[in-house]
């Protein structure tokens, strides 16, 4: 097995052993830097790992959380990875509400889009046309191999350039706003959780099939070199070569 591949015994231990490495990739930026700006993903696999996270002790005072996309959703909609996040990690754990960089939903895409741009901007204080380096970057993955709100043959996938941008995924009729890959390779971490047999098809395109960003948008930046570790399951690995 890959040691940037860890395959655990269901969805329940991998979410577990990935809060664990997020809360040590945490702990250590604050330790060399004194602070880790960490973006998350939204979806349904990041519910029981967020609960993870804030069982377990961690300095919040010196972490700011952004996210990698959102639904162009009010912040109180059912939809909205802000508002599972906050059920699920915000208040559990305590996190001061100033540190949260949410992705305003609730305004038009252009405009969310464009506001979050500058917000990260200022935080990250950039030259134009320079991009982010996250401390720490969550992603998830679809059955689709899509990953962030970049689905496959989205032109979006090939902008190595942009900060974010909005997108209209018309499949789920959901206009989005999503982190760009350029910031997805920039990343000093990123940890992907990804279980469940749904994702077993997408895991091996994703990893041992043929590399092709446009079709599996989540090759992006998800082997070595890039720092990368995945957190899958039994089922979702099913496919792939044993000892790989
Ligand atoms: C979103 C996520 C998305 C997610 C995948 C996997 O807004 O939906 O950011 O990229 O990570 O869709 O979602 P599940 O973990 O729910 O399968």
């Amino acid at each position: 097995m890959s040691s940037y591949l860890n395959i655990l015994p269901d969805a329940g231990a991998a979410a577990k052993a990935c809060a664990e490495r997020i809360v040590e990739i945490v702990r250590e930026n604050i330790e060399q830097r004194g602070v880790a700006r960490i973006a998350l993903s939204g979806g349904s696999s990041p519910k029981m790992m967020f609960g993870e996270i804030a069982k377990l002790k961690l300095d919040w005072e010196h972490v700011w959380l952004y996210w990698v996309d959102e639904r162009v959703v009010p912040p109180d909609h059912p939809d909205s990875n802000y508002k599972m996040a906050m059920e699920h990690l915000i208040l559990p754990a305590g996190i001061p509400i100033q540190h949260l960089n949410r992705i305003a939903g609730e305004r038009y895409p252009e405009e969310a889009s464009a506001h979050y741009i500058s917000e990260i901007q200022v935080d990250f204080k950039l030259k134009e046309g320079e991009l982010p380096k996250f401390d720490l970057i969550h992603r998830g993955m679809g059955a689709d191999s899509h990953t962030a709100s970049l689905f496959p043959n989205d032109p979006l996938i090939e902008d190595d350039y942009e900060i974010a941008a909005n997108t209209y995924v018309a499949k789920f009729n959901s206009h989005r706003v999503t982190l760009l890959p350029g910031v997805l390779k920039a990343a000093r971490h990123t940890v992907i959780l990804a279980p469940g047999a749904d994702k077993a098809e997408a895991l091996w395109d994703v990893l041992e099939g043929k590399p092709d960003i446009m079709a599996h948008p989540c090759q992006i930046a998800a082997k070595p070199p890039y720092p990368t570790e995945w957190f899958v399951d039994v089922a979702a690995s099913r496919l792939l070569r044993k000892n790989s």
